[in-house]
């Protein structure tokens, strides 16, 4: 044999052996469907609604999914007790977040909600948490009671303005109008934060090597940063929306918050807020970086059967006062319908991924290291195990008891990542539901020719799943009612 045979033998051997050995010792994965060479299951997942289809793919494959997008391991998790399983039993090692590039780019990998597991997230969940705990939630009860009575009268003079009642917790300003332009900022970035985490949307993201194989074909240095490739080059348009999602970002963050330093010392910032008390805390002396850390945190605190309620509600609080966040406990239908409206369409139909940060093993299946797993939470509220007819909005599902309640707040996430705004959104969302269902009529829009028209239920297709908007008619109930409002926005702040 020539000295080329034996060489091409040998070479040939030592493969033979690392593809039998490594055969032998991949571990068992979860099943899912079959992918392609380099980028694995990335065409398989649907751009809308991908939630709906992961939830028939459990038909074939079972809760628990495991698909590769170009290379990024991914679990879907399709049943509660799964979930729960992992990602509360075990959050100590499943709550960091992904990184990709596009979020890196768009400076958001500083925003508490993106930001990887560790001191600066750490950090940032102490300033948020105490300022929305359960026990601290009823401070803001009075200011939410009367942004829900200005918000409810805005709607009755002008159904367009339902959007207007964000961010007055955290700096302490009120929204006035839907042309409010921290509103507007922030409705932007809302709509930017859902793009770029949504898997699987930036080719960057699923070829991330095409940002640094781009840097060594152009720039010819690993150092340089992407943002300096030029932008005639075809494949980078994605920096140029990476570039103005980061500067709507700064805007965001920064803009109300130089209204609060304006406005804080005259006194004109709505109390309690969010940034005051962390100031307070810190005997008014924050630190730069305390300071920087405050405004990302404080940036994912943009947020914010009716007959039978509207009767239920008459019957408890009569026609004589508005609604108060104190009533809840005697209102238990008013209750289920709002619990049916987080089941019915989630706002985070996958919650935010969550990524594992060391190997795991779960029911003899083998979880890697920087696993994403997307919890489908609108799989678990469609299950039709759980709630027959899942599709149907139905408030007497829950016949009033709070135990089947509570197991909606899986809407609010898991772990170490569940959502520390949880207690003050249900405040909000039961003040402006009995107050709107107190003292309003809300009817089907009119087309051209004055027939009513019912809304199709369309929701978009990112991390966060916004209701498409529809026409509706809100008419006052009564001029007691009109009156109530009136009264309850004439002194004060607005
Ligand atoms: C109905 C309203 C709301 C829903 C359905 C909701 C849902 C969620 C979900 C699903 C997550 C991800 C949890 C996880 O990764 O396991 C989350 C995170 C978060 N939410 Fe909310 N949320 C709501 C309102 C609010 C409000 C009003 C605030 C602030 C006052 C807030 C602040 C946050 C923050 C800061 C995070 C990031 C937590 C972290 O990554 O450590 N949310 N929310």
């Amino acid at each position: 044999m020539s000295y080329l045979n034996t060489s091409l033998a040998l070479i040939f051997g030592i493969g033979l052996f690392f593809f039998i050995t490594r055969s032998l010792s991949r571990k068992k994965l979860p099943p899912g469907p079959r992918g392609l060479p380099l980028i694995g299951n990335a065409h398989q997942v649907p751009t809308e609604t991908p939630w709906i289809s992961f939830r028939q793919w459990s038909k074939h494959y079972g809760d628990i999914i495991y698909i590769d997008l170009a290379g990024q391991p991914t679990l879907i998790i399709n049943s509660r007790k799964i979930a729960s399983d992992l990602m509360d039993k075990r959050s100590s090692i499943y709550s960091d977040r992904p990184s990709t590039e596009m979020i890196k780019l768009c400076g958001s990998d500083s925003i508490i909600t993106l930001q990887q597991y560790g001191d600066d997230w750490k950090k940032q969940r102490r300033m948020v948490a105490p300022n929305f705990a359960q026990s601290y939630v009823p401070n803001y009860y009075e200011l939410q009671e009367k942004q829900t009575a200005y918000l409810v009268r805005n709607v009755l003079q002008d159904p367009a303005t339902l959007a207007s009642k964000i961010k007055l917790t955290t700096y302490g300003y009120s929204v006035g109008s839907k042309e409010d332009v921290f509103l507007k900022n922030g409705l932007v970035a809302i709509d930017n934060f859902s793009v770029i985490t949504t898997p699987g949307a930036f080719l960057v993201d699923l070829i991330p090597i095409l940002a640094s194989s781009i840097h060594l074909l152009y720039l010819r240095t690993q150092s340089m940063p992407v943002k300096f490739l030029p932008r005639w080059m075809p494949g980078s348009d994605f920096l140029t929306y990476a570039e103005e999602c980061k500067r709507q970002l700064l805007q965001t963050c920064y803009d109300p918050y130089l209204w609060w330093k304006e406005n804080h010392n005259a006194g004109r910032a709505l109390q309690p807020n969010m940034i005051s008390n962390i100031t307070l805390k810190a005997e008014g002396k924050l630190t730069t970086e305390d300071e920087k850390q405050a405004l990302w945190a404080s940036l994912t605190m943009l947020g914010g059967g009716l007959d039978t309620a509207q009767a239920e509600i008459d019957i408890v609080i009569g026609k004589d006062r508005l609604p108060s966040i104190n009533d809840r406990p005697d209102l238990p239908y008013v209750r289920s319908v709002i619990a049916e409206s987080l089941r019915w369409a989630p706002a985070l139909p996958l919650c935010v991924p969550h990524v594992l940060s060391q190997e795991d093993i779960y029911n003899g299946y083998s979880l890697p290291k920087g696993t994403m797993v997307m919890a489908n939470i609108w799989a678990m509220f469609h299950d039709p195990e759980n709630y027959p007819d899942p599709m149907t909005f139905k408030p007497e599902r829950f016949e009033g008891d709070d135990v089947e309640m509570e197991k909606i707040s899986i809407v609010f996430g898991f772990g170490r990542r569940i959502c520390p705004g949880r207690y003050f959104a249900e405040g909000t969302l039961f003040s402006a539901i009995t107050t709107f269902l107190a003292t309003c009529d809300i009817l089907p829009g009119l087309d051209g020719a004055g027939r009513e028209v019912m809304p199709e239920a369309k929701y978009s297709s990112g991390i966060i799943s916004i209701p498409e908007e529809f026409p509706i008619r809100v008419k006052a109930r009564s001029s007691r009612a009109a009156a109530l409002l009136a009264e309850a926005t004439s002194t004060a702040y607005e």
